[in-house]
């Protein structure tokens, strides 16, 4: 077994304080994911997916513990380093797609080129672009604006922008949350493909069905990560 990795949190705590109180998101969490993986991580509303997934995409820090990605310690860098870190490693799907309605399809997808260091220039951009619609089979609406799309088209774009950098990960956080269950179903189609064809994932959801199309299951509980052989036994 010679697993390659792609990134190892180890003791990870998160704690968020407000004036009236202290919430102990994360509490102690150990992950190692390799490449090739769709790891899923599933548990009730609250328990702390997002906030974990938050810190896997390196758009926040740990209060403590150490998170190795792409060979460097994340866990100690600074708001500009891990934004570059980020852009270089990371491909981010949220539930509400975020994507910019006064761009159009096709530039939604090359932003995230555009803050490359090393620039691109226009043809690689768009052989990119087109690569990235072709594989979340969009390319036939490259010039419309994301309003003018279902939500299920909607989150194809937005798993086109994430992968338009050639990520190490794809982080997805319940991406079929604002979608009904036909889009939704489609959409877990589409990350099991991506994975097939060498895409590394890793979702969060609070869903047990989704979580089926994984080939990792894991479980959060009150932010803490539930042995997975635990949980059989459990049930
Ligand atoms: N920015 C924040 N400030 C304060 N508390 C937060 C913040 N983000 C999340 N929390 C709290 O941390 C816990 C975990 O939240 P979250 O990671 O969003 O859970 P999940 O995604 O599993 O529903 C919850 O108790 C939530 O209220
Ligand atoms: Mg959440």
């Amino acid at each position: 077994m010679n697993q390659i990795s792609k990134l190892k949190m180890t003791g990870i705590t998160k704690t968020f304080v407000t004036s009236e109180m202290q919430t102990h998101a994360l509490q102690g969490v150990d992950l190692e994911i390799f490449d090739g993986d769709y790891v899923s991580i599933s548990g009730p509303s609250g328990c702390g997916k997002s906030t974990l997934l938050t810190l896997l995409g390196l758009l926040d820090a740990p209060t403590s513990g150490q998170f190795i990605l792409a060979g460097q310690d994340a866990s100690a860098l600074t708001i500009n380093e891990r934004a570059t870190l980020r852009n270089a490693h990371i491909g981010f799907v949220f539930q509400s797609f975020n994507l910019i309605d006064e761009l159009s399809v096709y530039d939604n997808i090359a932003l995230p080129l555009r803050y490359r260091a090393d620039a691109l220039n226009d043809i690689e951009v768009n052989n990119r672009v087109k690569e990235c619609l072709e594989k979340v089979k969009m390319s036939h609406r490259a010039q419309h604006k994301p309003n003018q799309l279902s939500g299920g088209q909607q989150q194809r774009i937005a798993i086109a922008r994430a992968l338009v950098n050639n990520p190490d990960i794809l982080l997805v956080d319940e991406p079929t949350g604002n979608l009904d269950s036909t889009n939704g179903d489609a959409i877990m189609q589409m990350l099991a493909e991506l994975n097939r064809s060498g895409t590394t994932i890793c979702m969060v959801t609070h869903d047990p069905r989704y979580a089926d199309f994984s080939t990792r299951k894991l479980h959060l509980l009150d932010g803490i990560m539930a042995d997975e052989l635990k949980m059989e036994l459990a049930v």
